[in-house]
């Protein structure tokens, strides 16, 4: 049994390295923002807009719980995962957890036209950016087994990052 968590800030590629991953190792992805919006019957911006993030974070932090048990391959988490303690607890117990570290900066070029983020659909979203890293950056990394930087590679680059350290680390077997 295989199971890999990917944490991290929004826009660092935690779904398409999530995908690819399962792809390269012929295991399944899993993202918990979508099982969350199964949960919830609508999208995870509506439900913020209506109930509030710490509604949110309870319907999270349950799911977290769950898939982290039951779901055998690759775990894609939203990048807010990391905030609860019970969560980070989890996701380090249960998972192997690979952190795909961003500047502020290189998130804020790829997600300029993002409209789905309810965190970032502020005035100024660099410096929320810029927040969010400042306090989540060291939870990641108390959560996270490995830390891959996610600079200008390509997916494919990144990927082959991500496997090579899963690799060293004996994780996955060599091929
Ligand atoms: C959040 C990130 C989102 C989603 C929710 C809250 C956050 O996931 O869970 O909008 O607090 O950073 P992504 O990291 O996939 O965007």
């Amino acid at each position: 049994m295989l199971r890999i968590a990917l944490v991290g800030l929004p826009g660092s590629g935690k779904s398409t390295i999530g995908r690819q991953l399962a792809r390269r190792l012929g295991l399944t992805a899993l993202d918990t923002d979508h099982v969350i919006e199964q949960r919830l019957g609508c999208s995870i911006r509506e439900y913020f807009e209506r109930e509030g993030e710490a509604s949110f974070r309870d319907v999270e932090q349950a799911v977290i719980d769950d898939v982290t048990q039951s779901h055998n391959g690759i775990l894609s988490t939203g990048g807010g995962s990391v905030l609860r303690l019970a969560n980070r607890e989890h996701l380090r117990s249960r998972c192997h957890v690979v952190y795909l570290r961003s500047s502020p900066e290189e998130i804020f070029r790829r997600l300029r036209h993002d409209m789905q983020r309810p965190l970032l659909q502020v005035d100024d979203p660099l410096t929320r950016l810029r927040d969010l890293y400042a306090i989540r950056d060291p939870l990641y990394r108390e959560t996270a087994h490995f830390v891959v930087e996610t600079g200008r590679p390509s997916v494919a680059n990144l990927l082959n990052m991500v496997v090579m350290q899963l690799e060293l680390a004996g994780v996955l077997s060599p091929h």
